[in-house]
């Protein structure tokens, strides 16, 4: 037997069936019987606001697939590019299909001239890389007017292949800025990864060879930022994709909503509430505040997985790697005592509260040399690729624009009152 529902409406008596379909059940279904009668869920908790076929989240038992491949596999035995092209295309690429994906991405690095040099050299020397690179992404738009017919597959492919290629160089010259370092040009003999450290580090040699550890620590944290299904800024690219906007307007909308802190800024957060903390003494009292409900601990929390964060289990083994090659970070071994005092203590228990994946990655970002405004950054560089494709799958589903109800609160109908006669 079809599993299905059954709602009465108690007003009326009448009732109404309503099969379960893939885990969930129609709301327009609802609306029959219900007309005029909404959902109330601010925060989408309950809500699948898409049917998607790109990532695959199972908050309960900790698991991640992209098209179906477990993270783990991807993280150990893939390059970020390979994902890219896999969460865009649906399937790994062939050998030739590779070939081709990266040197289109190689060739589309560069940015337009007028771009760093009116744009990004504008921004105030103290500008947050963030805020660089938000301004600059929307600005791209007004340069590739062609990104507006969404419908051209050959226009779409162009401004897939511009976002994700151009995406490292915005963010390096955001930085160097920053800094008061000069720009440094994409070097096309490097791969993606090794290219974005030498547009970073760079200064007089004339050739940068990133650590080939930092370089693949890089890859898998780029792998393991790349999509997460439905989460803020994904949504954010949906519902400004289903007002058919470009996908550059697109991608600085979703750019925007991963600024903030409850989202890419939680790794930032993590190394000051560490700074803060700064002694193992400091470990248990800082918790007690954290049970006393005068703070959060950073890192720790997801509103999907409620068991462990897969990301936070492969983020840890490459965090060793790193420190191999950097050094320890000297803020791990508070990190580590946290986390070991939290997970045994019953207010996080009870509330099944573990670590995320920013709970280590600003650590390894940190021992790398990367300044905390740049870490939202490195999350946004390859989250492109997930956002992208998420956009990608919304217009060839034709959905409708993004346009939810309210539940109005406010006040009744009333006169308006002369200015002069206002108490
Ligand atoms: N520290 C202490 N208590 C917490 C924390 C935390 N980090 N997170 C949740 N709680 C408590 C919260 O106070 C509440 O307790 P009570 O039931 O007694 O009121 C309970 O756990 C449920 O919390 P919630 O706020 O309803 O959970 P949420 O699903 O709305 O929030 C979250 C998810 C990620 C925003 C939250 O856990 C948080 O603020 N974590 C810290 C910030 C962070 O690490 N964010 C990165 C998320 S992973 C990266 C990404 O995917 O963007």
């Amino acid at each position: 037997m079809a599993e299905s529902i059954t709602i009465t409406d108690n007003r009326t008596g009448e009732s109404i069936e309503v099969p379960i379909v893939n885990g969930g059940v129609n709301a327009s279904e609802w609306s029959k019987l219900l007309p005029g009668i909404w959902f109330f869920d601010p925060s989408f908790s309950t809500t699948a606001a898409a049917d998607s076929s790109i990532t695959e989240l199972d908050g309960e038992a900790g698991i991640l697939r992209y098209r179906g491949y477990p993270i783990e596999q991807l993280a150990e035995q893939s390059t970020y590019l390979e994902v890219a092209y896999l969460l865009i295309h649906g399937e790994l690429p062939t050998a030739e299909q590779a070939a081709a994906w990266e040197h289109e991405i190689t060739y589309h690095t560069f940015i337009h001239e007028n771009v760093r040099k009116r744009f990004m050299e504008g921004f105030h020397h103290d500008a947050h890389p963030m805020g660089i690179l938000v301004s600059t992404i929307a600005a791209l738009s007004t340069f590739y007017p062609d990104a507006k017919d969404i419908f051209n597959p050959d226009s779409r492919h162009k401004q897939i292949i511009r976002l994700i290629a151009k995406m490292p160089t915005i963010a390096a010259g955001a930085h160097r800025h920053s800094v008061g370092m000069p720009f440094i040009y994409p070097d096309n003999n490097l791969d993606f990864c090794s290219n974005f450290l030498s547009m970073m580090w760079k200064v007089a040699e004339p050739h940068y060879d990133p650590d080939p550890v930092l370089a693949r620590a890089l890859e898998v944290l780029f792998i393991l930022h790349a999509d997460h299904e439905q989460n803020c800024s994904t949504t954010a690219m949906r519902v400004v994709g289903s007002a058919h906007a470009d996908p550059y307007s697109c991608t600085a909308a979703a750019t925007t909503a991963l600024y903030g802190p409850r989202h890419g800024g939680a790794n930032e957060a993590v190394i000051r509430m560490l700074t803060e903390i700064g002694t193992m003494d400091a470990v248990e009292p800082y918790i007690a505040e954290v049970k006393a409900g005068r703070t959060r601990l950073q890192g720790f929390g997801h509103r999907v997985y409620r068991n462990y964060d897969p990301r936070a289990t492969i983020i840890k083994r490459t965090a060793d790697e790193v420190f191999t090659v950097t050094g320890k970070n000297p803020l791990l071994d508070i990190a580590l005592k946290l986390e070991e005092v939290a997970l045994a203590d019953d207010y996080f228990i009870s509330r099944k509260l573990y670590p995320n994946v920013d709970f280590y990655s600003g650590l390894i970002y940190q021992a790398m040399g990367f300044p905390t405004s740049m870490f939202p950054v490195l999350f946004a560089i390859p989250r492109t690729a997930g956002w992208l494709s998420h956009w990608q799958e919304l217009l060839d589903r034709d959905a409708r624009i993004a346009r939810p109800r309210q539940l109005y609160d406010g006040a009744p109908q009333r006169d308006y009152i002369p200015i002069s006669e206002r108490s």
